[in-house]
């Protein structure tokens, strides 16, 4: 330690580490503790940490007993989830329960009443956690309701319409599952009843 030089002195008695100031001696300096903001610095996490941007995008159409939703992905989502309302302004506060959680891009949305509008908002979110809403989206189901008859005739096999066994079948499937199936022989829905049905379990509109 060069303790002739009042700037080497000034830096000893602050106990800042200045490996590169020449003229001061080095050994001495090596005990002097890295300061811990330095090393809580990790920008690797800190990018894996950034909560995601709200879905863009987001559009609903409305179908018989359902709407589909759909909307662009967010960069750095691992899933979305969709608050719903039939009243209009929905926000993730004052959406039905605690939301649908999905993977990916796009959902049905099943077992609606007809000629009913619904209302959304979409959130993505990831390990850092959930994004701010995206615009709202809304759809109005038709007046066909499919929901009545089904849960009438096909509920008590089936389960009910949202999570049916059966999905995306057209009214010639159901007619020959009437007359094929042992099971299905006694039911007897109306034509009108049957392709109010089909319409409800399809996964289009
Ligand atoms: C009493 C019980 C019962 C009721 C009620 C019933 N089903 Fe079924 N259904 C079955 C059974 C059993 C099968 C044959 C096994 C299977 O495919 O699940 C079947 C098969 C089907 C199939 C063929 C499945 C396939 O993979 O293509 C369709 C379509 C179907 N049912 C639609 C309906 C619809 C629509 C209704 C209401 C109108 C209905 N079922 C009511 C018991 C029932």
């Amino acid at each position: 330690m060069n303790s002739r030089n009042p700037v080497c002195r000034a830096i000893t008695l602050f106990a800042v580490s200045l490996s590169g100031l020449s003229g001061c001696g080095g050994g001495d300096h090596a005990a002097v503790p890295v300061p811990t903001a330095q090393t809580a610095v990790n920008p690797t996490s800190q990018t894996a940490a950034k909560v995601p941007a709200p879905p863009t995008n987001v559009s609903a159409a409305g179908g018989t007993n359902k709407t589909t939703l759909s909307w662009d992905a967010a960069g750095g989502a691992d899933s979305y989830t969709i608050y719903w309302s039939r009243a209009a302004g929905v926000t993730t506060a004052t959406g039905t329960g605690a939301g649908i959680s999905v993977s990916g891009t796009s959902y049905i949305h099943r077992a609606l009443a007809p000629a009913t509008t619904y209302y959304y908002v979409v959130t993505a979110r990831n390990g850092a956690g959930e994004s701010a809403a995206s615009p709202p989206a809304s759809a109005a189901t038709t007046a066909t309701d499919g929901a009545t008859p089904y849960a009438s005739h096909c509920a008590a096999c089936h389960g009910g319409l949202a999570t049916s066994t059966v999905t995306n079948r057209g009214s010639d499937d159901i007619e020959a599952a009437l007359q094929n199936v042992g099971a299905m022989n006694d039911l007897s829905p109306t034509a009108a009843q049957i392709a109010a049905i089909s319409a409800a379990l399809s996964n289009g509109n």
